[in-house]
């Protein structure tokens, strides 16, 4: 079986990993793929959004499954495409990938079938917002409508910080076009847990929970990031919590949207808060978490492939998703300066000795291969996961493993699944 995975980061590096275990694999494609995926596919060089390109050469190479990673092309409809061509994809097409695409959309269909979220608004004009942001209850948290690189979301503590936050996200642009429509947001507190799952438009199977740590230096502190590491499973995810979400989220949420004429296939990424009235919905995306599939993939015990088959021919309710008994942790290495300004094209020393190793991963984000060698190409530049049979093994092997890598401006946090510690849950 050919596959062809569409993407380039650490997310797509775990997909392919996962891909490469399964035995029907023969060959595995990466568009446009990084220098980490490269050791286990053949990465083709067009961009995620070049769609025709992508499905011609899917047919030309005669290409079995594609599987989408990245958000962007799913939010702009490479599912439709390939389908048009007869070719087999997982993923959400256009109309389902709304979910994440249009935060809006998202609030209005957790309103309408009463899926647990916290209370808001949506605006089109910064003068209808900054009115009603007059009489709001603060802090409050503002959401570009659209994709921003994970990055659309501020928390205002105060009226004057809610009045810039209009001004960036609706006038100055600061995110794009995703900012043409707004969400206000009651501001929730609680614990964050991302909860992943395979969709088949009708049936839903939940992987196992993990958190994410989105802020850039420790004791989250500084700017908002594309994720600085993660651990799997939460101990917050407690089996009271899952009875909650799985009474009140995650099938009324696929059955919302298929009542709304958009089956959804794919991954559904539920972004929970553990309130103290309990969880809530924060938001959906429309794949993988980045770096939440370097925890939680490798500990899945089910042939990925089969499962995603499962989900893109609607028998997702055959099979039943197995995961290790034991825990990962994930430490982001990244260039120093990421989110905002970071130098690239450094050389990375020491990545060989992860190979053989069944407990240490290095999945590949921002590399690129130059002269030969592999280098820095980006501001998150590696995933160091580590398992182990609890989270804090794991988490002492993953910060252990992070020593076996070097390059100029290496950056991480040191903190990453120190919230279990605070907790007492270890
Ligand atoms: N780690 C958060 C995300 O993938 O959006």
């Amino acid at each position: 079986m050919k596959i062809l995975i569409v993407g380039s980061g650490g997310r797509e590096h775990a997909i392919a990993a996962s891909a490469a275990k399964s035995p029907r694999v023969s060959k595995i494609y990466c568009a446009p793929g990084n220098a980490g995926i490269g050791q286990l596919a053949e990465c083709v060089p067009i961009g995620a959004m070049e769609f025709d390109k992508l499905a011609a050469f899917a047919k030309e190479q005669a290409v079995d499954f594609t599987i989408i990673g990245m958000d962007d092309p799913l939010v702009g409809g490479i599912v439709d495409v390939f389908e048009a061509q007869g070719l087999k994809v997982f993923g959400p097409r256009k109309n389902a990938a709304v979910l994440e695409g249009s935060k809006a959309f998202s609030k209005d269909l957790m309103k309408k079938y009463k899926i647990p979220t916290a209370a808001y608004e949506t605006f089109d004009d910064p003068k209808d917002a900054l009115s009603y942001l007059e009489t709001a209850k603060m802090p409050i948290v503002l959401k570009a409508d659209g994709l921003a690189l994970g990055k659309g979301v501020l928390i205002c503590q105060t009226l004057e910080e809610a009045k810039e936050g209009v001004k960036s996200i609706m006038e100055d642009k600061k995110f794009g076009a995703a900012g043409n429509r707004m969400v206000v947001e009651q501001f929730m507190t609680g614990r964050e847990v991302s909860v992943l799952s395979f969709v088949d438009g009708k049936t839903i199977r939940i992987m196992s929970s993990a958190q994410d740590h989105k802020r850039a230096k420790d004791g989250d502190q500084g700017l908002n990031t594309g994720g600085m590491g993660t651990f799997s499973p939460s101990p917050f995810y407690t089996q009271e919590v899952d009875e909650f979400c799985k009474k009140y989220i995650y099938q009324a949420t696929v059955d919302a949207m298929a009542a709304e004429g958009r089956p959804y296939v794919g991954v559904i990424f539920f972004g929970l808060m553990l309130t103290e009235e309990g969880p809530r919905v924060l938001e959906y995306n429309a794949r993988f978490g980045d770096p939440e599939a370097q925890v939680v993939l490798p500990r899945m015990k089910n042939d990925m492939l089969e499962v995603m088959e499962a989900c893109v021919e609607g028998r997702l309710d055959e099979i039943e998703l197995e995961f290790e008994d034991n825990a990962a942790v994930c430490v982001v290495l990244a260039s120093d300066g990421y989110p905002v300004a970071y130098e690239k094209g450094y050389p990375i020393e020491g990545l060989e000795a992860f190979d053989g190793q069944t407990d240490y991963f290095c999945f590949h984000a921002g590399t690129a291969l130059k002269d030969g060698k592999i280098v820095t190409n980006g501001g998150r530049v590696l995933g160091v996961t580590a398992t182990g049979t609890d989270l804090k093994e794991a988490r002492h092997k993953a910060y252990e493993a992070v020593n076996w890598v070097k390059f100029e401006n290496k950056y991480m946090r040191h903190d990453i699944g120190k919230a279990i510690d605070d907790a007492g849950a270890l």
